[in-house]
Parts: C-alpha cells; structure tokens; sequence
C-alpha cells in the first residue's frame, strides 16, 4: 500500500510540476507562523457544523446527518435518530474549528499556540514572491507541494476516505487577471485534471464534476468544481479544483505588511496575481483506484479470481518472477539472476512458495501486471513464460527480449 501511494504521488509530481515548463515545487514546513492562519481565515472560519447527542453524547457532523448543508445553514429539521443509541435528543448545531493546535516551546501558553498545517496551499501563497524570483517565472505560473495536512476531524471513517492526517497534493496557479482570462485557465486544469485521473486509472464513468454553488464553498473561493466518485459508501468528494482570486495574497499582504507582487517587466507595473488551485487528496486518491481496478471474476465452477486491474505506473509490483519450483536450484538460480536484472528497471518481487497457480492469484490480488516464469524449458531454449495478468494468457518470450517487451507493455 506504501509503495502504491508514493507511486500516485510520484506520478503526480511527474505529471504536474516535472513534466512541465511553468509549474515548480517546493517543500515547506508543516508548522508555520499562526499569524499564516489568522490571516488566510482559517482560525476564524475553518470548521464544520457539529451537533451531540444528549442521551449518548456521541458526537456527528449535523451535514452529514442532515441537520444542514455543507456550508451549515440548517436545513428543514426531519426526525433524526442517533446513529449511536437511536435516540433523538440533540444539541443545536455549533461550529467546530478542524485546525488541529499544538504548543512550542516548554510552556503550554497561548502565545506559544501553533496550527498544523490544515492545507499546503499557504505556504505557496506565502512564500510567493521569494519563489518566483529565485525561479524566475513569468506570469502565468504554478508553485506545487506534496505533504501530510492535519484536520481534527469529528467522523473520520470510510477506510482512508477521512482521516484527521492525510496526503494533499496541490498546486496554486498564478496569473494576471488582466491578460489572461481565468475561465479559460480553470477549463485547462480541469482537462488535465480529467487526463491524470485517466492516467493513473480512476474510472471515468465513475467521476462527476460538480459545481459548488454559492454560499456553499470555501471562505476564499470564488468559483470551484468538485470532482466526486463513486465511492462503494456513496457519490463523495474525490478532488476540487478553485479559483481563489487574489484573496490569500490580499489577507497576507494586509497582516504582514509585505507585497505579494509580480512586477510586470513589459508595463513596469505590479501586479497582484489571481490563482486557480487544483488540489488533490493523495489518499482519497488510492481508493478511487482501487475501487476502480477491483474486480471479481468468476471462472469455471464455483472459482472466482480477485484482480485488480491496476495500471502499471500505479502499480507496487510491476513483474514478479517465479521459479516453476522452489526444489530445484537450477531453476532458482535462473530466475534469482532474471529478477536481479529487471529489478534495475521494474518493481519487482520475487516468489518461490506454493504452487504456480497460487503465486498468480496472489499477483492478481495486489495488481501485478506481469508473472514471469522460469521452467526446464528456459534452460534449454533460453525463454521464459510471460503471463498476462487481465487476459490470462501466457506467452515464451527470449530473456534478453524481456526487458523490451515489458517496456512495450507498460507503455
Ligand atoms: N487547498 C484546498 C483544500 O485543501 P479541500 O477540499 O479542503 O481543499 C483538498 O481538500 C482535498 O484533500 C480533498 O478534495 C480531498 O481529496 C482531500 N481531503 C480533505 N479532507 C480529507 C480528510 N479528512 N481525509 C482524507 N483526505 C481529505
């Protein structure tokens, strides 16, 4: 599961910042000034509606129950029974904030609180004008991060769905609402949102795009979409896209006293930037993988194969090699010495235990596209069998030809 997570987020860094001329990354703290906070409007407005019950005191997000919408303006209050103790007994709804505190330094005082970071998004926002000088982009660019986010959470649940830590992988796009038109660049990143999602295998049929609307989004944001997915626990959030105009550069330039400017070299002029984030949940990432990629095939009989279709980038293991059997040193030593090479150029596991049959289901489970396996054949023909993981079928392929048609495969 580690291996597959960093693959997504290899893939995305590869996708959206390396392979890319106007997108850079950087890596900043997880604990920041609080006055970043303050001022983006998180200590003030990052929270969800919260409502408990009397009798069992369990306590729930009042939108999820249906007390109100997302945004906690209350709806028509129906009859609704604790998911706890089936009373219906409850406390108004109040506003929780999800900022998740703690204290530096040796005195728990309240100068000393610090935030852990509920987004990576501010720092990009912070740290903007040392960024782009140091990098030397021109407007229109993009300031990407990788890293942990910490929200205290009241239900997290639904496996990795809500966690109170997770993984967000996001990118603030700048540019200059004067030259360029910020409908036009939303409509870009949302295709190439669409494109990595269809890269790394999220299917889809499976994915919604849906317009938030008014009253209903983030504090700072002016338009956003998010793309939703079929969750097997219901239609869910997966990913959003924001246009957050010039507002965070507006509230840290007013807090710090600092410009947060781009200085126009053809007009002389400095610009405050307006941004498009499209931000990205590294682990809601990996389930709407695996949900996509599961499968259960039934085969003859009452046998039914578990696969997961994974794509081969995605994948934690991309070739596993098998001696035909684990007696016979020959044949081991054969595929110890094919597993050493292509483990150079491919994740690779290596399986000597139970029968073959039993090695390939197990490959299955975890998504690994290719089987390779040597037999008394391969020590005289020098070719080994390739089994495809979807189709099932096998092939002889020549072991200095292998690395090849893995690539070809892969591609
Ligand atoms: N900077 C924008 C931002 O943070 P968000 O919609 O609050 O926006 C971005 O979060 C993404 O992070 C979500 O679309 C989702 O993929 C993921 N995410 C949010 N809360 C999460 C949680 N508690 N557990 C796992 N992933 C979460």
């Amino acid at each position: 599961g580690s291996q597959m997570k960093k693959n997504i987020r290899d893939h995305w860094w590869r996708f959206f910042v390396e392979s890319r001329e106007d997108v850079v990354g950087i890596d900043a703290a997880l604990i920041m000034n609080p006055k970043v906070w303050e001022a983006s409007g998180h200590v003030g407005n990052f929270s969800d509606p919260l409502v408990e019950c009397r009798k069992c005191h369990s306590r729930f997000r009042a939108d999820h129950l249906g007390f109100t919408d997302a945004a906690g303006k209350p709806t028509e209050r129906k009859d609704i029974n604790c998911p706890e103790c089936g009373k219906n007994d409850w406390t108004e709804t109040q506003q929780f904030n999800t900022m998740l505190k703690t204290f530096l330094g040796p005195a728990e005082e309240s100068a000393n609180v610090a935030y852990l970071r509920p987004e990576t998004a501010q720092a990009m926002f912070v740290d903007f004008v040392q960024v782009q000088q140091t990098s030397r982009k021109k407007l229109p660019f993009g300031i990407a991060q990788n890293g942990r986010a910490f929200r205290n959470e009241i239900t997290p649940g639904n496996f990795i769905f809500r966690t109170r830590e997770f993984d967000l992988m996001e990118f603030e796009y700048f540019f200059d609402p004067k030259k360029s038109q910020w409908e036009e660049i939303f409509e870009f990143w949302k295709k190439e949102m669409e494109q990595w999602m269809s890269e790394v295998g999220i299917d889809a049929k499976k994915t919604h795009a849906v317009d938030i609307p008014d009253g209903e989004r983030a504090h700072y944001s002016k338009r956003t979409i998010d793309f939703e997915f079929d969750f097997p626990f219901g239609q869910k959030e997966l990913f959003g896209l924001a246009y957050r105009g010039d507002f965070d550069l507006e509230q840290h330039e007013k807090a710090s006293g600092q410009e947060l400017r781009y200085l126009d070299s053809e007009t002389n002029e400095k610009v405050r930037p307006h941004v498009i984030e499209p931000a990205f949940g590294a682990d809601r990432a990996m389930l709407a993988i695996l949900a996509s990629a599961f499968e259960e095939q039934k085969l003859e009989g009452d046998d039914i194969r578990t696969v997961l279709h994974l794509k081969p980038v995605i994948a934690p293991v991309q070739v596993a090699v098998f001696p035909l059997m684990k007696n016979k040193p020959e044949l081991v030593a054969k595929a110890r010495e094919i597993f050493t090479t292509l483990k150079k150029d491919f994740r690779c596991e290596f399986d000597d235990n139970g029968n073959v049959g039993k090695r390939y289901r197990r490959q299955d489970e975890i998504g690994t596209p290719y089987c390779v396996t040597v037999d008394f054949d391969t020590l005289e023909d020098g070719a080994v069998t390739v089994r495809d993981r979807d189709t099932m079928q096998q092939e002889r392929v020549k072991i200095e030809e292998l690395k090849n048609y893995l690539q070809k495969h892969f591609n």
